[in-house]
């Protein structure tokens, strides 16, 4: 008998393509978790839309129904434990999330971030980085704790920066490995692959996470 998947709730506040990239590794046979609930801070973010067309249960928390960052907590906490989510996925969720939160889900919320940490944290990642000069740019999939973009770094993918990139062009680049590298690091954190030791991580990455989410950089989408 296969083993129980892990039950992940995303937060989302925008366009989703994050969430899709997780729902479309959860829907192959062999991924390791299933996405339980998508939460969103956005009534109208697109990713609930993604959301509902993937038969997945989408709500709304909207942070600005709530008087303070600790009742809207309280309310995610409500709707994640109400679908049974086991690890909490950040995909594009603009709230920074308080160490109250962050310790009823300790070691299992994880955030993709489009930049290598700990370089260019924070809003604007990739315009920081073409402003810095950057020749390699890339995303971070990491712990998420207290901090801005500053929890254990579990997966990293790079990217050239091109002379003629704009913001548009390096972020889409960027996208694209974001929606590689985040189920392959989700289905190795949900199977004790990842384990923390302090401020980083050590990583058995020997290991094939569902067929098409463990490919080499570059390697065709199925
Ligand atoms: C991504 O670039 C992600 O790294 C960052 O926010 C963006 C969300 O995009 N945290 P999407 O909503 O997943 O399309």
């Amino acid at each position: 008998m296969s083993a129980p998947r892990a039950r992940l709730g995303v937060l989302v506040s925008g366009s989703g393509s994050n969430l899709q990239a997780l729902l479309d590794a959860c829907a192959q046979e062999g991924f390791p978790a299933e996405v339980a609930c998508v939460v969103s801070n956005v009534p109208t973010a697109f990713a609930l839309e993604r959301a509902r067309k993937a038969g997945v249960p989408a709500v709304v928390v909207d942070h600005k129904a709530h008087a303070s960052k600790a009742d809207f907590e309280k309310a995610l906490l409500a709707a994640l434990r109400d679908a049974g989510v086991e690890w909490v996925c950040l995909a594009g969720f603009m709230r920074l999330l308080s160490a109250d939160f962050l310790g009823h889900y300790a070691g299992r919320v994880l955030n993709i971030h489009p930049s290598l940490l700990p370089s260019f944290p924070g809003l604007h990642a990739q315009r920081q980085a073409l402003e810095r000069g950057v020749k390699i740019a890339g995303c971070t999939v990491h712990f998420v704790d207290a901090g801005t973009d500053t929890g254990p770094i579990i997966a990293q993918a790079a990217v050239p920066v091109l002379p003629e990139d704009d913001e548009k062009s390096l972020s889409a680049r960027i996208l694209t490995e974001e929606h590689r590298l985040y189920p392959l690091a989700v289905g190795l954190a949900v199977t004790g692959k990842v384990a923390l030791d302090g401020a980083r991580t050590r990583v058995d990455a020997q290991t094939t996470v569902g067929e098409s989410s463990l490919r080499s950089p570059g390697a065709p989408r199925s």
